[in-house]
């Protein structure tokens, strides 16, 4: 509900208030964000107190209240040149120079979907507050737009710029939103990475100064994701204060945070100022991406939840809402680009059996792409390895009542290529500047018409050549060379980005019912512009289980399970060559969008019955794994286990998830700890059933064989180990969800070296746990 009276605006969601004021300088401020206030008759008790200015403060002697300096005033946003010496959040420059003033002019309210321009913004109707600003100087006026998405805490923010002056004016820099908060002891939590390892989560105190967080690249990058917190430092996963922000936007983006000397926190996110200038002519406008904010007492889960709350309804791919997503098989890890068709169709034979629903061909399926030096912008089969084309593969795949899937990376292009030889000037460069490549790689230039229309005629022609239900959106560089055309350079990755946005808008809507999952090398591109037109993102190729729990627990922050693809690889990583058990590559892919990446038919009969077991397993809870609420409830930046929770709406049915680091002889027992069941209901407890492998024991095989003797890197063991499988415990409680609140309930003893039977929870180094949890009354 959005309440405005004389000179406030009152804000509220479900659970919080957002509180704006104009000021005596005629600037609007935030004067509360927080847990829910009801309106009130006066807000002057929650206005903050200032009088009389400080010291070398700058004034406006022509304002009513000349006292108040811009420098310690409360902004909603912030221009240079009038005495406010922080970080300003709209740069503008004319023939006059930098000087602008946005005093407050008038403001609208109504109920309305959200339409940007250019950029892609979030569906539905939203509550929607317009203040309207003005430049008295030049007659520019700034736009600040607030919408409500009062179920899931949202707040949206934008900024507009109109040019109502008669020249032309320069846009420097132009945040999505700006606000501030009074210092409470505040910590940033913000992701950085890059290949293989992204989601890194960075925590770091507050202190006197800026800190940034943002993308360079072109792309919102695997650097650092658009998606960042503020929290009090004692807030935890559950408890404390915790504000979340996100962009809708796949660009380069900046994220500011600079605590000053009056202890005023100024946080601001929005289009990253570096390289740019848009020129706006007069009569014209140009706007910001869409912001997202929350804030949650019930800590970063609080705030994540809404998060998750807010894509899966408003901005997600609509024909995959709440819809459950497929299980995938993937050739990538298998094959790499080596394969034929019979190899792929092998795996498809012997993945149906286990009931895997999607078969994705991956990279290496048209012509001239062997390896990475080309192929790229030439979407030719390569008969060689599908000498019947795709449609007769993707036929056969759906024979095996699988769907078929393939993979593409249409923004790129090699200069071995038949598009590259006949179209040069088609990639970003200068002419005068050889340009670097990245992965023996191009990038398309698309702010050109023509290489757009060339990229949505080839994705048409391949969807149009065989029954295609998923495509793999490939990009695999950062963007380098940037030059236009038409020498505006300050607006080109802008303009790359709407270029991306109409290609994208144009392939969704001839083909809603796609499932488009986005990747960039992994996760280069996990953002909210891209997932305004997908259901699903690559989260990294880093597909080692124990790095993952890091990766996914990171991009859980902020996204939802339902838009994380996870794979399950084969036994020895690919990337850090570590050995884990099936069972734990299961555990942990199957938080999210579960698929498979390793040939099928080199699996042992043991883990076959795993494999098995896995997805029947998934199946039967995958609205939990995809749409549940999702708990961080215990994680390695603090404890040597992870746990992790999903959980249903009504609080009916969830997984716990327990996820060892190293093993240790040392330490005390497992608790099951859980969030947010209901006290005075009871549940039932189960173990997921797992297995152990034969050879996990060593040597210790010979204390249960008695006479034989057998060698652990022997055949027999070997032998043994594919066929024989140990079960793991079991464990079973009826309980009242109170102690799984309290973490009142004892697991198993632990494996300490002493003992094995049904008794002996054996976790091992990156051994892992679900417990399904029923409520039965
Ligand atoms: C990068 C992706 O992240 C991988 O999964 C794979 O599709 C390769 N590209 C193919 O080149």
């Amino acid at each position: 509900m959005i309440l405005s009276k004389e000179n406030v605006f009152h804000l509220s969601t479900k659970d919080t208030s957002y509180i704006l004021f104009v000021d005596k300088s005629n600037h609007v401020g935030l004067q509360y964000y927080g847990t829910i206030l009801p309106i009130l008759n006066d807000y002057e008790p929650i206005n903050e107190k200032l009088k009389y200015s400080y010291g070398t403060s700058v004034i406006s002697e022509n304002e009513e209240n000349a006292q108040i300096s811009l420098d310690y005033a409360t902004l909603e946003y912030s221009t240079p040149g009038r005495g406010d010496y922080n970080e300003p959040s709209i740069i503008l420059k004319n023939n006059d120079g930098y000087i602008f003033d946005f005093v407050y002019d008038s403001c609208s309210l109504e109920k309305e979907e959200i339409k940007l321009k250019e950029l892609p913004s979030p569906k539905g109707i939203f509550e929607h507050l317009t203040i309207k600003l003005i430049d008295k100087n030049t007659k520019i006026s700034a736009e600040l737009h607030y919408f409500l998405d009062e179920e899931s805490n949202i707040i949206l923010r934008n900024t507009k710029i109109i040019n109502n002056s008669n020249e032309e004016i320069h846009v420097l820099k132009l945040m999505s939103m700006q606000l501030e908060l009074q210092n409470k002891d505040f910590e940033i939590l913000n992701l950085y990475g890059g290949w293989a390892c992204e989601n890194n989560k960075n925590f770091t105190k507050l202190g006197h100064g800026i800190f940034i967080n943002d993308s360079k690249t072109g792309y919102s990058s695997h650097k650092h994701n658009p998606f960042f917190m503020i929290k009090e430092e004692s807030a935890d996963y559950n408890n404390g204060d915790v504000y979340a922000f996100n962009l809708i936007y796949s660009g380069n983006h900046y994220e500011m945070v600079e605590l000053n000397t009056f202890d005023k926190v100024r946080i601001q996110n929005g289009i990253n100022p570096y390289l740019f200038d848009k020129i706006i002519a007069p009569g014209e406008s140009f706007e910001s991406p869409i912001s997202v904010l929350t804030y949650s007492n019930k800590g970063m889960n609080g705030c994540s939840q809404n998060m998750h709350k807010f894509i899966n309804n408003h901005i997600v791919q609509d024909s995959y809402k709440f819809v459950e997503k497929p299980i995938l098989i993937n050739n990538w890890e298998a094959t790499m680009m080596n394969f034929t068709e019979n190899k792929v169709l092998s795996i498809v034979k012997e993945a149906k059996k286990y009931g895997i629903e999607n078969f994705a061909l991956d990279d290496g399926w048209f012509i001239g792409r062997n390896n990475d030096s080309g192929g790229l912008g030439d979407y030719e089969v390569d008969k060689k390895k599908l000498p019947h084309g795709l449609d007769h593969l993707a036929k056969k795949v759906k024979k095996n009542n699988m769907n078929f899937g393939l993979w593409v990376e249409p923004e790129m292009i090699n200069e071995n290529s038949n598009l590259y030889r006949e179209h040069p000037d088609w990639i970003i460069s200068n002419p005068k500047i050889a340009p670097n490549k990245g992965r023996n790689q191009f990038v398309l230039d698309l702010t050109r018409k023509e290489a757009r229309d060339y990229i949505v005629e080839n994705i048409e022609k391949t969807l149009g050549s065989a029954e295609i239900s998923y495509i793999k959106w490939d990009c695999n560089r950062h963007i380098s060379d940037v030059f236009d055309k038409n020498g505006k350079h300050g607006e080109f990755l802008y303009n790359y980005m709407v270029g991306l946005y109409e290609i994208l808008d144009k392939i969704t809507a001839n083909h809603p019912d796609l499932l488009i999952e986005m990747c960039a090398s992994g996760g280069n591109r996990f953002d909210l512009g891209m997932l305004r037109y997908c259901s699903q993102i690559w989260t990294s190729d880093d597909t080692d289980a124990f790095e993952r729990i890091s990766i996914q627990s990171g991009i859980a922050l902020g996204y939802p399970l339902s838009t994380i693809s996870n794979h399950v690889s084969g036994y020895t990583s690919q990337q850090l060559l570590r050995k884990i058990p099936l069972e734990t590559r299961f555990n942990v892919a199957c938080f999210g969008v579960l698929g498979y990446e390793f040939d099928v038919n080199e699996l042992s009969s043991v883990e076959k019955e795993m494999f098995k077991n896995e997805i029947d397993f998934y199946k039967e809870h995958r609205f939990l794994f995809q749409y549940g609420n999702f708990y961080q409830i215990q994680t390695f930046e603090k404890s040597k286990k992870t746990i992790w929770q999903v959980m249903n709406n009504d609080k009916s049915e969830a997984v716990i998830g327990m996820f060892n680091s190293l093993q240790e002889i040392k330490g005390g027992y497992d608790v099951l700890l859980g969030k947010d069941f209901i006290d005075d209901a009871t549940y039932e407890i189960t173990v997921r059933k797992q297995k152990h492998y034969v050879k996990e024991f060593g040597n210790l095989i010979n204390q249960k064989l008695g006479k034989i003797h057998v060698s652990e890197t022997g055949k027999l063991v070997d032998f043994a180990n594919r066929h024989f499988a140990l079960d793991a415990e079991t464990e079973h409680y009826v309980v009242k969800g109170k102690l799984i609140n309290s973490g009142a309930i004892k697991l198993k003893q632990e494996w300490k070296g002493t003992g094995f039977d049904d008794d002996v929870r054996l976790l091992g180094d990156f051994g892992s746990r679900l417990y399904y949890i029923k409520k039965i009354d």
